[in-house]
């Protein structure tokens, strides 16, 4: 603590010349506030600004060197710390000899933009959580990070905190507070020094107070690891919320919002939380202890004096809380356990309303081909296709909100939006899919296809395939043989006529007969008067499965010599997910009469849509109004235009076709070394791999299929099992997936297989 009386106090005029000779400078100097070092803002005439940072002279060079490997090894990981700026010989730290014959070290950083979180008292709950948040990312910045000097007996360090307090607290000068400050640390010893003996340690700015927190729109930067130790590795969020906690009007639910945001980051134990208002208050009472020392020392100084009455206030509000009640709140604030969500789920949520996994997933956030757990854990999502452009894309939340901001009505008023996403979804279909109906869900969608397709035929019966599924109404689990004949299904209904699955791997005519698509398409002559027959252009809850060349042709042929019209459920192959084209069905040269289109369009907003020709739509207004409240909505056609953007202007569909090739080529070596892969198939990203257990019976490895997608799970990847036996694997992941995520998938998965 003699630091104090050896701090540097250069003047201006050699901070300039300092700045000039060192590092090639010329700026003006002014001086910023610091404890025990000196620091300049070096302002050049361009915009440029830095910190000088001159060191005491009594601080160890192996301590700077310890803080400059841990503003390099943050500066890799995270934005939010300065940077350390080389000097003209290229070093990061110099030592100088200064007027007064006193030698230093300096350092040059970059300068953060914005003002000290302090400035912002009292702290909104939203700014709290990002306090928390971003405490937690640097935190989670400087995991990993190590260097001998800051394995150190610091005065600062709330693990020596209340031998300090012990030292040092006789000393504040007001009598109450002195009370107050010895009676908090010698009960928060008691209660939780047990613990805190085993809590887990880690590197720790352990200063992240309010004047080293810096604000512009949103938190910025966390500035000064001059008192890096290695101690709690909670003591960041501790520090941090015993300065946020000042003068708050209600301390709990301050420490409350910077638990919820830091523990997003960085998740905190159970016994950290258990001890970490003890902590909160150890910080406030070592802060007066070390006042009462130092103030006397540098009397004049106003950085050292300037949380002293905030404490004093504050201290007796904190000790006045219950702590048990204290700590279930900041406990509740990490939010539920895995098990208490499945817990409460299970209490209140229908039974069938299925889960993936052996071991649940919690996900807390998606960004691109992303998931992430409470922990933090990252997953690549190789199977959901619903975030198409990517979980969370940017541009299409934008869109979303920024409409949600103004307007947000239905089609029964002119909007620009509805028209605009009309025209861009047809200009994406071959004539004559001229109309557009919008709904909000897929299984909407073909509801109505079904509506149309018997308001234009005056027919009911439906053609559909074998194991398909076309969404959750009534009526769709009617024209779902994957429902219908599955369990708690009632068989096919006398208007629901099933075709075969055109399967060439494991159905009637398989990939050598070069004619197995127009023979799998026979089986449509048996029904006499169709009205509609719909299928997926790739049918996916059937197997991930590629329809052989001409079955689509020679269907629809037959499906209209016979008076009915063909849709085509392009839910889940739609918007370039193929890679060859922008549409399953253009693969197979062929135009339906209706389309429809669900999960993709909307990147997770609720959006469906029905594109027909303009006879069929005559058909259907037949004086019967449709409408459909979200349908079509302004919000819906403003997120539906900007994922159609995306998929554009990221040229996703030969990304798909790209990075689908490489994958299918990967997953393609896979036979070879492991004979329960049965077959590889797909086309862009969507792909099946399908398991046996016999490559002669094809007796489907189901277990098998269902242990690999578990043992994925563990490693990191998602992926999921479907077709009529459960044993294909599907991989489907939202379109950014890139090289490296096949790669990686093709490694992990050749590793589970092993
Ligand atoms: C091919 C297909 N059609 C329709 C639907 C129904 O869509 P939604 O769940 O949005 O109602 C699904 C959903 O899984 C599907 O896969």
């Amino acid at each position: 603590m003699d630091l104090l009386l050896r701090a540097p106090a250069l003047s201006t005029a050699e901070a300039v010349d300092l700045a000039r000779r060192i590092y090639g400078i010329d700026a003006t100097a002014s001086p910023l506030p610091s404890e025990r070092d000196q620091n300049f803002l070096l302002q050049t005439r361009v915009v440029d600004r830095f910190v000088l940072k001159i060191a005491n002279s009594a601080e160890a060079r192996a301590l700077l060197d310890a803080q400059n490997c841990a503003l390099a090894h943050v500066a890799r990981r995270s934005s939010l710390s300065p940077r350390l700026v080389p000097a003209l010989d290229g070093s990061l730290l110099t030592e100088v000899t200064v007027g007064s014959g006193a030698r230093h070290y300096v350092r040059l950083l970059t300068w953060i933009d914005g003002e000290p979180l302090a400035t912002r008292h009292p702290l909104s709950p939203v700014m709290l959580e990002q306090l928390g948040e971003k405490v937690g990312e640097l935190d989670a910045a400087l995991e990993g990070f190590d260097h001998p000097a800051i394995h150190r007996d610091f005065y600062w360090d709330l693990a020596g905190g209340f031998a300090l307090v012990r030292d040092l607290a006789p000393g504040i000068q007001d009598e109450s507070l002195r009370t107050l400050v010895m009676r908090l640390a010698t009960a928060i010893e008691a209660r939780d020094g047990e613990r805190l003996a085993h809590l887990r340690r880690a590197p720790a700015h352990n200063d992240p107070n309010d004047y080293n927190v810096i604000v512009a729109e949103a938190i910025a930067g966390i500035l000064d690891f001059g008192d890096i130790v290695y101690t709690y590795a909670i003591a960041d969020l501790a520090i941090s919320i015993a300065y946020a906690v000042l003068d708050a009007p209600d301390p709990v639910a301050a420490a409350t919002a910077a638990v919820r945001g830091y523990h997003r980051l960085r998740p905190v134990d159970d016994d950290e939380i258990g001890v970490l208002f003890g902590l909160v208050v150890l910080r406030l009472c070592m802060s007066a202890a070390i006042a009462a020392k130092q103030q006397p020392e540098r009397p004049d100084d106003p950085y050292l004096a300037v949380s002293q009455e905030p404490i004093a206030r504050t201290l007796p509000a904190l000790a006045a809380l219950d702590r048990d009640t204290v700590d279930a709140a900041l406990r509740a604030a990490r939010g539920r356990t895995a098990e208490e969500t499945l817990e409460a789920r299970r209490r209140v949520i229908g039974p069938n309303v299925s889960i993936s996994y052996q071991h649940p997933l919690k996900v807390v956030r998606g960004w691109m081909q992303h998931l992430y757990d409470q922990s933090g854990r990252r997953y690549l999502d190789a199977f959901n296709n619903v975030p198409h452009v990517g979980h969370s894309h940017p541009r299409v939340v934008r869109a979303a909100i920024e409409q949600m901001l103004v307007l947000n009505t239905n089609t029964r008023y002119l909007h620009d939006g509805l028209a605009q996403f009309g025209e861009r979804l047809i200009a994406t279909l071959p004539e004559p899919l001229r109309v557009c109906y919008f709904l909000s869900s897929g299984s909407e969608a073909n509801e109505l296809a079904l509506r149309l397709a018997r308001a234009h035929t005056r027919r009911r019966d439906v053609i559909v395939l074998d194991h398909a599924y076309h969404g959750n109404t009534t009526t769709l689990i009617d024209i779902s043989p994957h429902k219908f004949n599955g369990p708690g299904g009632d068989g096919a209904l006398p208007w629901v006529h099933v075709l075969p699955q055109p399967d060439t791997y494991r159905g009637e005519y398989k990939r050598d007969d070069p004619r197995a698509g127009e023979k799998y398409a026979e089986h449509a002559r048996h029904v006499r008067s169709p009205g509609a027959f719909i299928a997926e252009t790739a049918p996916s809850v059937g197997g991930q499965i590629i329809l052989p060349d001409r079955y689509l042709s020679s269907v629809y042929a037959i499906v209209r010599g016979a008076g009915g019209v063909c849709i085509a459920d392009e839910v889940q192959t739609a918007y370039g997910r193929m890679g060859t084209h922008f549409y399953a069905f253009e693969a197979h040269g062929v135009v339906p009469d209706i389309v429809v289109l669900g999960k993709p369009i909307g990147n997770g907003f609720p959006l469906g849509a029905v594109i027909t020709t303009r006879e069929i739509a005559a058909s259907f207004d037949n004086g019967m109004e449709f409408f459909s409240t979200f349908g079509g909505s302004t919000v819906s056609c403003a997120v539906g235009i900007a994922v159609l953007d995306v998929v554009e202007q990221e040229r996703l569909q030969e990304h798909a076709r790209d990075v689908g090739d490489a994958l299918l080529a990967r997953l393609r070596a896979l036979p070879d070394a492991h004979p329960i892969v049965g077959d590889v198939r797909g086309s862009g990203l969507f792909i099946g791999v399908e398991l046996v257990k016999n490559r002669e019976t094809l007796e489907p490895a189901t277990a098998e299929a269902n242990d690999v997608k578990n043992r994925l799970r563990e490693r990191g990847i998602l992926i999921g099992t479907d077709g009529p036996f459960d044993n294909v694997l599907k991989i489907r992941p939202p379109m950014p997936f890139t090289l490296e995520d096949a790669d990686l998938l093709a490694r992990e998965l050749d590793a589970a297989l092993s």
